[in-house]
């Protein structure tokens, strides 16, 4: 069961050849898919071989292989976790209740909705980073924009296997619409704002891979608790994947805070844009753009739509299981923010429709280990500043804190000093200007672009200095 059939076109752990129908509908999608990679994927490399990991078994041991691939050959495939026996609902209103192993009619609409969701941002991310390749700092980190470019292109395979197993007709028209819409496209755009922002250069990358994909892991993890057994299967395998990106983000910003450290240092100065680095101020900024327009994914702070899915059972908390309290919180309350005139406090509101306000709490504890990490980096090369994540208050454009400014220390500011400081805060087109005027190419085998450190250890127990990616 846990070995995967690669003998069949798409690769699977869910038995398609015993389902015709669905075979057929997926068979059908396939090339629709491979154009949409061809024309939005990976720009200029389509033909190169790459050295990536496919997933061969869902087990936590040795679930993945690597070798050299073409990425328009990648083995993108259906993988389930394995099923839990007598796996039950743990929250809401169907709490104890078997899992469903079909979609309860009732809550047919609402369930295809939060898959869609889920599912346009996959597509969405490749389509943002498609041409970053041009620019990589190194054979390494192209091969790891490229390994998660194809894991998101399996994500959006694993929600199109649910919409067209699941959901009929309307399923399949799902899965049409999610080839057809266009990151940044004024007609046709992507689902969420933060998937419609480009993705202009490798800084904005890296952040978008530590603080939006970590987006996805919450919402991943939630949906991972579903009383729909089949969604919660597919998030479990699909959050093993999502590990790795997390991983380049982190690992990712940390390398370029490393070098900024490394410039400082020899140079005695704050200013390391003289040496082709990138300033701690100039990442302070960046962190704060990425920060707040994922917080935002979040959805508001008061929102009856997650109280619904909690109560129908449908998205969960995160680790929702590990949690000892009734798993219905009727009766409950959780403390969330409110604006008092010019003063943020929070205030005890339902803990219901409260959830959107947890899981955004959940997130920012965990974005904070990031920096962190960060912060002992800069320590050990003995500087006396720090990296800091922003208020939550600060640029948001959905919740309580669309209506007004915050500054990153909580302060809620006029609209003309907001105008007046902003630039201290948000990337400005200075920024971004000399961020994209750093993104020359690094195609050497061992080589890495002044900005960047290079990592501590290569991919799958090579070496750093090994090809990555087979460019000649
Ligand atoms: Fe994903
Ligand atoms: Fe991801």
């Amino acid at each position: 069961m846990a070995g995967i059939d690669y003998s069949e076109r798409i690769p699977n752990n869910v038995s398609l050849a015993d389902n015709r129908r669905l075979q057929r509908a997926l068979e059908e999608w396939h090339p629709k898919f491979l154009d949409w990679w061809m024309q939005m994927g990976p720009d200029g490399f389509q033909a190169k071989d790459v050295y990536l990991r496919t997933a061969v078994s869902v087990d936590a041991q040795g679930w993945a292989q690597f070798d050299y691939v073409k990425m328009p050959e990648y083995r993108w495939g259906l993988f389930l976790a394995e099923p839990e026996a007598g796996r039950t609902i743990g929250f809401g209103d169907h709490m104890g209740a078997p899992a469903w192993q079909d979609v309860p009619g009732e809550y047919r609409g609402v369930l295809r909705r939060l898959i869609v969701t889920q599912g346009d941002t996959e597509p969405a991310s490749v389509e943002q980073q498609r041409h970053l390749g041009r620019t990589c700092p190194s054979l390494y980190d192209l091969r790891n924009l490229f390994q998660i470019n194809v894991e998101e292109g399996r994500h959006l395979w694993a929600m199109v296997y649910l919409l067209d197993a699941y959901f009929g007709r309307d399923g399949r028209e799902e899965s049409e619409a999610l080839l057809q819409r266009r990151s940044g496209d004024r007609d046709k755009p992507r689902i969420l704002g933060a998937f419609n922002e480009k993705t202009p250069d490798w800084l904005s990358y890296l952040m978008f891979t530590y603080f939006t994909d970590r987006d996805g892991k919450y919402q991943l993890a939630s949906l991972a608790e579903s009383g729909f057994d089949p969604l919660s299967r597919t998030c479990r395998f699909m959050l093993t994947e999502e590990a790795h990106h997390l991983f380049v983000g982190e690992t990712g910003i940390g390398r370029v805070v490393q070098r900024t450290c490394e410039l400082m240092r020899e140079a005695k100065t704050d200013d390391v844009r003289r040496l082709g680095g990138i300033d701690l101020a100039t990442l302070q900024r960046y962190i704060n753009f990425h920060y707040s327009v994922s917080l935002d994914l979040f959805g508001s702070e008061i929102s009856t739509n997650a109280a619904n899915f909690y109560t129908m059972g449908l998205k969960g908390r995160f680790e929702e299981g590990k949690k000892r309290d009734d798993h219905r919180l009727k009766d409950t309350t959780y403390a969330v923010s409110e604006l008092t005139g010019d003063r943020i406090t929070t205030r005890e509101a339902p803990a219901l429709p409260s959830l959107n306000e947890r899981l955004r709490d959940d997130y920012i504890a965990d974005c904070q280990r990031g920096l962190d990490r960060w912060n002992q980096v800069i320590k050990k090369h003995e500087i006396d500043q720090e990296l800091r994540l922003p208020h939550r208050g600060f640029h948001r454009a959905i919740g309580l804190f669309a209506e007004v400014k915050v500054a990153p220390d909580g302060r809620v500011l006029s609209e003309a000093e907001w105008d007046a400081r902003k630039h201290e805060w948000l990337p400005t087109e200075a920024d971004q200007a000399y961020v994209e005027s750093l993104m020359q190419p690094v195609t050497e085998i061992a080589r890495f672009a002044n900005w960047i450190a290079p990592p501590a250890r290569g991919v799958n127990g090579r070496p750093v200095e090994f090809e990555y990616v087979r460019l000649a």
